[in-house]
């Protein structure tokens, strides 16, 4: 079997309270970069952004050889970067990066669309309140169905894994949230249900959810024959990054054997 790897890498903005991580991450950023990081007013969202795109230079640079100060992306109508393809032809990776004040995270593949979201276990019942702007009626139905820590957790998956599939998408929220359903239960234990206004299959993805710190991770990349997550944590960025072997994805939908 073609086992593609998928690379996911964490970190820690308050690692950053060190200046001399701080001044280390500065210098792998662009000027826009840098730019956009001073325009935050707490230095809190300061230290995720620099971090953030700190994160997403040092997992490329591991995965094709450009130093991490090299990368340049392009931005699509809804603002997803890529790899400017006139500065990395052939490395043909692919990535997505998300951040939380606590962790942020960057998901790179071997070609593909890939989404990511992070979001701490704590912002559960802040999700929670707004269920019924966010979630579709199948998800909420089946949420209605839960009590106590199990409808937390849910609304915290349901929430992660949404954000992953309209960032994969690369569209964010130009798709309607109540067009697709994350269902749980049954043989494939969490399957994807999308309305055919969105122009897209099913059966195109494939997406897990991890736990970490804290936080929780959805991944969510286009199908392959056999894929391999590697998780990988900058602690602190840009030392060279410790595998997170205690990790192991489960990948959904199951398919039966
Ligand atoms: C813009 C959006 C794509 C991500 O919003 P966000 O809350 O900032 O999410 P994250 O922290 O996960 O991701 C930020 C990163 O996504 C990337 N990104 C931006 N636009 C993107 C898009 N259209 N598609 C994919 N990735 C995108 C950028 O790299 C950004 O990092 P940067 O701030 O350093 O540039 C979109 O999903 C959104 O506005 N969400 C708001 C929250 C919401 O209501 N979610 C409903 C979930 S049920």
């Amino acid at each position: 079997m073609n086992v593609k790897p998928l690379n996911l890498w964490l970190a820690y903005p308050d690692d950053l309270l060190d200046e001399g991580v701080a001044d280390a991450c500065r210098a792998l950023l662009s000027e826009e970069e840098l730019a956009r990081a001073a325009r935050f007013k707490f230095d809190r969202n300061r230290r995720e952004s620099i971090a953030t795109r700190a994160l997403a230079r040092t997992a490329l640079s591991h995965e094709h050889p450009l130093p991490p100060e090299a990368w340049r992306y392009v931005l699509n109508a809804h603002g997803k970067p890529s790899i400017d393809p006139e500065l990395a032809s052939g490395s043909g990776l692919s990535f997505n990066m998300s951040n939380a004040l606590g962790m942020v995270v960057c998901l790179v593949a071997s070609g593909g669309e890939v989404g990511v979201d992070v979001e701490p276990l704590s912002r559960a019942e802040q999700i929670l309140r707004v269920a019924p702007e966010v979630f579709s009626a199948a998800e909420r139905a089946q949420l209605e169905l839960l009590h106590g820590a199990e409808k937390l957790d849910r609304a915290v998956s349901l929430w992660t894994l949404k954000e992953s599939y309209i960032k994969a998408r690369g569209m964010g929220l130009a798709i309607p949230l109540d067009k697709f359903a994350f269902v749980f239960g049954g043989a494939e234990q969490v399957r994807l249900e999308v309305d055919e206004s969105l122009n897209d299959r099913e059966d195109r993805w494939q997406f897990c959810l991890l736990d970490h710190a804290g936080h929780r991770i959805a991944v969510m990349a286009e199908r392959r024959a056999g894929y391999e997550l590697k998780v990988w944590e900058a602690h602190p960025i840009p030392e060279p990054a410790l595998r997170v072997s205690a990790l192991t994805a489960e990948w959904f939908p199951r398919q039966s054997s």
